[in-house]
């Protein structure tokens, strides 16, 4: 009877497991800015990786970027920004998990925060 007592937890228990996202809220994307080194009309330019800090792929990744400038063209399927100061990342396609989209862009430094995206845990 014991043992079949810890053979329905162990299945309880994997079955919990499965359905559980691996991916922690605070720091499940993360943003590094670093300079390239360039200039561009007289800005420095900076290199932006959004990245995946998680096991599971991520889809519509937006970060908030209220103010965000740049006198560098910045493809928008890569890094749209929008009206209500929300720029969402890849055209919300999934990045794979520990996977990065990076861009660049030139102005002033702009600090982004990770606003919102959907775990695409199976
Ligand atoms: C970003 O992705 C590239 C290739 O996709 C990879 O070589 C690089 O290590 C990644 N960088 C980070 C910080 O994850």
């Amino acid at each position: 009877m014991a043992v079949l007592k810890f053979f329905i937890a162990i299945l309880l228990l994997s079955l919990i497991n499965k359905g559980l996202c691996a991916c922690k809220v605070n720091d499940k994307i993360q943003i590094s800015t670093v300079r390239t080194g360039k200039e561009v009309s007289g800005k420095p330019e900076w290199g932006v990786k959004v990245i995946n800090n998680c096991n599971c792929a991520q889809k519509n990744i937006f970060l908030r970027c209220k103010g965000f400038q740049s006198v560098e063209n910045v493809d928008p399927s890569l890094f749209l920004p929008s009206a209500d100061g929300r720029c969402l990342v890849k055209n919300g396609e999934p990045v794979a998990p520990f996977d990065n989209v990076s861009f660049n862009y030139a102005g002033d430094p702009f600090f982004f925060l990770p606003l919102s995206s959907v775990d695409m845990c199976s």
